[in-house]
């Protein structure tokens, strides 16, 4: 099995393990991590491999150990492919020359390498003597660490360590990492739902070299497909023209105007809308197409000139439309200039015009190619003003209210 084979609902974690005598209690970690259900891949450093038989590893994880950034019997860039699988990837142990390197972004070995590339977070457990964890340089490096916010650290913790002395240093006890580390995956409550995801702008063309389009960057579409394929779901993400990677697991369909993507979008709800358990609405959709799309390049002239547009259909509303019972549940957006009073009556109207479940209203100022996001969450009976939140936590929160929906 490489790390890109098929989608699999199971949460995918690295066990990424340094050189240290605390090696061995990596064992304990996988088992663990094994046992809750998620995929364990094992990577481990040269030196992790004079503490540690690599058989042991694999035996437990049902996976191949990897080391060698250079493996020719994988046919990919090993680091980038597990980055980019992995939901987390933990450490166990983290010596005081894997925190150096991680520190100074180095990439010379598979597991540094892949450290750079994760796209989820990464939780490494040190273990070292006391002298050298209260090092100063070590404490830099951590300090470091610390700053950057890429990689957390669980412990170490004050007790006896391999010498026998007693200090800070000591490992964290694995069931603490396992349990650090599946709670940092987060719930499991979308498992085996179908969940369409639309994000980005529309592109509508006038010519071969002009189009009508929006400041939609699609980050937060691709931040709830990424959570919802996280908590187990299987996401179809229908994006419009955008420069992002596609989240792990996500099945993505490209699309341009507002027409190619209602032909996506139906194709993964299915002419019954009985594909998909939710459809969560993010795509600010061109509300008007150039009436003609020229094929040749409109030329210059001295004349005023007015553009002819024609509405584009409501997408979201089509489906509001043709939907008997309460599946799939929708979620619709609307980004408003006016003030939260304003936004949540607006967000209101839209519940009923498009006969859907909720909608997230947005402070135009506050969202458009942000990290982070003001956004009210509006149903027919409350509203949820969630304050500035990162787009993949205001993911999370939206995505708690369709799991409660589904239920
Ligand atoms: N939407 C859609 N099809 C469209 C326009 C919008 O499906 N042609 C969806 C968007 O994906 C979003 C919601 O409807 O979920 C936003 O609706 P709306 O606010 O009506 O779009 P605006 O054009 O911003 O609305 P208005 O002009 O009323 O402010």
């Amino acid at each position: 099995m490489t790390p890109s084979s098929a989608p699999s609902a199971r949460p995918t974690i690295v066990l990424a393990v340094s050189g240290s005598i605390a090696a061995y209690k990596a064992v304990e970690v996988a088992r663990l991590l094994k046992k809750a259900g998620a995929r364990v891949l094992p990577v481990m450093t040269r030196s992790a491999k004079e503490f540690l038989g690599p058989s042991t590893l694999s035996g437990i994880c049902g996976e191949p150990v990897r080391e060698d950034m250079w493996d020719p019997s994988y046919a990919g860039e090993l680091h980038v492919e597990l980055g980019r699988s992995a939901d987390l990837v933990v450490i166990v142990p983290a010596t005081a020359d894997l925190l150096a390197r991680l520190a100074s972004g180095r990439a010379d070995d598979l597991l540094t390498a892949l450290a750079l590339c994760a796209r989820g977070p990464i939780l490494a457990a040190p273990a070292m003597h006391p002298r050298m964890w209260t090092h100063p340089a070590v404490a830099r490096n951590v300090a470091t660490l610390r700053a950057d916010g890429r990689v957390e650290l669980i412990g170490p913790v004050e007790g006896e360590v391999a010498s026998g002395e007693r200090g800070p240093g000591r490992m964290a006890e694995p069931a603490e990492i396992a349990e650090a580390a599946l709670a940092r995956i987060g719930p499991r409550d979308l498992d085996g739902r179908r969940i369409v995801v639309t994000a980005g702008p529309t592109v509508e063309d006038l010519d071969p070299v002009r189009f009508l389009s929006n400041r939609s960057t699609g980050k937060m579409g691709f931040a709830i497909a990424e959570r919802a394929a996280a908590r187990g779901a299987e996401v179809t993400l229908v994006a419009g023209p955008v420069s992002l990677e596609t989240p792990p697991r996500v099945k993505r369909v490209d699309v341009r105007g507002a027409l190619s993507m209602r032909s996506a979008l139906w194709e993964a709800l299915g002419e019954k809308l009985d594909l998909a358990d939710a459809l969560i609405m993010t795509a600010a959709v061109a509300d008007y197409r150039p009436a003609e799309e020229s094929a040749t390049k409109l030329k210059r002239s001295a004349e005023a000139t007015a553009l002819a547009l024609v509405p584009n259909p409501d997408l979201l509303a089509e489906v509001g439309a043709a939907r008997a019972g309460s599946r799939p549940v929708l979620v619709g957006f609307a980004v408003e200039t006016a003030d939260e009073a304003g936004v949540v009556a607006y967000a209101r109207g839209k519940l009923d015009k498009k006969r859907v479940d909720l909608v997230v209203a947005n402070h135009a100022k506050d969202s458009f190619g942000r990290e982070d996001n003001r956004a009210t969450i509006v149903t027919r009976d409350r509203a949820e003003a969630l304050g500035v939140l990162p787009k993949r936590e205001l993911a999370d929160r939206i995505l708690d209210r369709v799991a409660e929906g589904l239920r």
